[in-house]
């Protein structure tokens, strides 16, 4: 694991940028796995400044709440499409996020499942990390899930989330998450994460036990991992 601390989200967005920007131009038909949340949107806007050609890369999302569809604003579809997709020439059939509309979620998850095992292991799995240790949404568990499931979200996470909304009873309760063999099946990860209130988080995950209670732990067992942390 090749931690890297750096002083502020500034650079954090940057070194990120730099590094998915490499892997793009590297390999043009690369397959980036997504995350969405408040720490990703400067590194996605740096990547999309530089003018990259995404006409061949593939793209899949770790999770969506239930019951939002794209059209809402507080969807991780809308995210990507607004922060991300809008801004480069990919198409939009080779972006892909968990439907938390499906009427029927096992069989929305079985559909992931499928679509993650058709596509391969992805070239770059970004991450970010909850306060309570959580990844895509993941949350703190007696066992590592290893698929895409639907799962009940924590009260830590749904407080934390609420930043986005006018009251906190309006935030899901439910989501869809890629599960953690698959996040884990990523030739590369990349997870970011910035801020005095994530240092507490981060320093228990990477060098504290391997445990489901904190789910990002187990990138300690990942061959390729970077972490860049910023002190801001
Ligand atoms: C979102 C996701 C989450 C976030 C995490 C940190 O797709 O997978 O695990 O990365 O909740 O969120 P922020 O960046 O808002 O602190």
């Amino acid at each position: 694991m090749n931690i890297l601390k750096v002083k502020t989200k500034h650079e954090m967005s940057c070194l990120a940028a730099d590094i998915m920007a490499a892997q793009i131009i590297k390999k043009p038909d690369s397959v980036l796995g997504l995350a969405t949340g408040e720490t990703p949107i400067e590194m996605y806007d740096n990547v999309a400044k530089r003018n990259i050609d995404f006409s061949r890369v593939r793209t899949v999302n770790l999770d969506e709440y239930v019951g939002l569809d794209g059209a809402n604003e507080n969807s991780y579809r809308y995210f990507m499409d607004t922060n991300f997709f809008s801004k480069l020439n990919i198409k939009k059939e080779n972006t892909n996020l968990p439907c938390g509309t499906a009427t029927d979620l096992d069989a929305e998850c079985a559909r992931y499942n499928a679509l993650l095992e058709s596509i391969g292991p992805r070239d770059i799995q970004l991450l970010g990390i909850g306060l309570n240790g959580h990844v895509g949404f993941c949350e703190p568990n007696t066992e590592f899930v290893p698929n895409t499931s639907v799962v009940s979200l924590t009260e830590s996470t749904i407080k934390a989330n609420s930043r986005f909304y006018d009251d906190i009873s309006l935030v899901p309760k439910q989501a869809l998450t890629m599960g953690i063999r698959q996040i884990m099946d990523a030739k590369h990860i990349l997870l970011i994460a910035n801020g005095p209130a994530k240092v507490e988080i981060v320093e228990k995950a990477f060098y504290g036990k391997i445990t489901p209670a904190v789910p990002a732990s187990v990138l300690q067992l990942h061959p390729n991992v970077t972490v860049i942390v910023a002190e801001n």
